[in-house]
C-alpha cells in the first residue's frame, strides 16, 4: 500500500478489490467505533459492494453496532418505485440494510411528484442531514463522466439536492441492469457538491482499469465543474482509495 498527498487529497493505492473494500471499511469501521452515534453517507454503483460485504461481515461477527447510525445516500433514480428492483433504494437493502441492525437510513424519494413536491423533497433531504447534525463520513464513487453521487459536468461547486438530467455515457453504464438503454430514467435526484463537501470527511472508491482515466483527470486535471469529481480535492479531509488497476495512469509514486 502506498500513501501520498496530492493536494489536498490523499491517495492510497491498494494490491486489488479485496484489499480496497477491507481498507475502506476499516475506515467506516473507526468512525463508527469511535462514534456510535455517526451519520455516514454511503453511495451505489459496483465498487462499495466489497466494502458493504465487509461490514455486514463484521457486523455479523459482533466487531460493529449500527443501531444508533444514521445513512443518507447520495442518490436515486428519477422516476422510481421504491419497490422496484432497479432502484437504489432496494439496492442498498439487499446489499446492506438487510443485513445489518441500521434502522435509520434515507434515500431519496424517487417517486413521481409534482415540480413543487420534488423540490419540496429535496429540501427536506438537505434539512434532514443537518437535524442529523451533518455527515461523518461520504463514501463516494466515481462515474466515466466524473460525476460523484449524479452530479453530471456541469454541476456546480454550491449545487445542492436536486434533479438532475443523467449524461448519455452514464445511462449507457446502467443500460445492462436495466435490461436496455431505453428502460433506464432520464433523471435522478442527487446530493449536490455543495452538500457532499460540507461531510467532515470524504472516502473515494474507484476499482478496475475502465476508472484509471478518469481518476487521472480528476487527481490531475483542473478543478472544474466539467470534472465535478475534482472538487474533491477541494475538501480539507479527503482521501481516495484505489486498485492497482484504477491508479494504473497515476505517476508511479501512487503505485503500492
Ligand atoms: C452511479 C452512482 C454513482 C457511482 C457511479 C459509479 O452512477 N450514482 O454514485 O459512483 O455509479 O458506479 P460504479 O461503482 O458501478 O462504477
Amino acid at each position: 500500500m502506498s500513501s501520498l498527498t496530492a493536494t489536498e487529497t490523499r491517495v492510497v493505492v491498494l494490491q486489488d478489490y479485496g484489499s480496497l473494500c477491507e481498507h475502506v471499511a476499516e475506515r467506516i469501521s473507526d468512525v463508527v467505533r469511535v462514534k456510535p452515534d455517526a451519520v455516514l453517507g454511503l453511495a451505489t454503483g459496483a465498487s462499495p459492494i466489497g466494502v458493504y460485504r465487509e461490514l455486514v461481515r463484521r457486523y455479523q461477527e459482533g466487531r460493529l453496532d449500527f443501531s444508533r447510525v444514521t445513512c443518507f445516500n447520495l442518490d436515486e433514480y428519477y422516476p422510481m418505485y421504491p419497490n422496484s428492483v432497479h432502484s437504489y433504494r432496494q439496492f442498498m437493502k439487499r446489499n446492506l440494510f438487510d443485513h445489518i441492525n441500521c434502522r435509520h437510513w434515507h434515500i431519496p424519494d424517487g417517486q413521481r411528484s409534482n415540480p413543487a413536491g420534488l423540490e419540496n423533497g429535496c429540501a427536506q433531504y438537505e434539512k434532514a442531514i443537518r437535524d442529523a447534525g451533518g455527515i461523518e463520513l461520504q463514501l463516494l464513487g466515481i462515474g466515466r463522466t466524473g460525476h460523484m453521487g449524479f452530479n453530471e459536468p456541469g454541476s456546480l461547486l454550491s449545487s445542492r439536492t436536486r434533479v438532475v438530467t443523467l449524461d448519455e455515457v452514464t445511462r449507457r453504464d446502467a443500460a445492462p441492469g436495466f435490461g436496455g438503454l431505453s428502460a433506464v430514467p432520464a433523471e435522478a435526484i442527487t446530493m449536490g457538491i455543495g452538500t457532499i463537501l460540507e461531510a467532515r470527511q470524504l472516502v473515494m472508491i474507484a476499482s478496475g482499469v475502465s476508472k484509471a482515466d478518469v481518476v487521472r483527470r480528476m487527481m490531475t486535471g483542473a478543478i472544474s465543474d466539467r470534472l465535478p469529481a475534482s472538487f474533491i480535492r477541494e475538501h480539507y479531509n479527503s482521501i481516495v482509495c484505489l486498485d492497482v488497476d484504477a491508479a494504473a495512469n497515476l505517476n508511479s509514486e501512487y503505485q503500492p
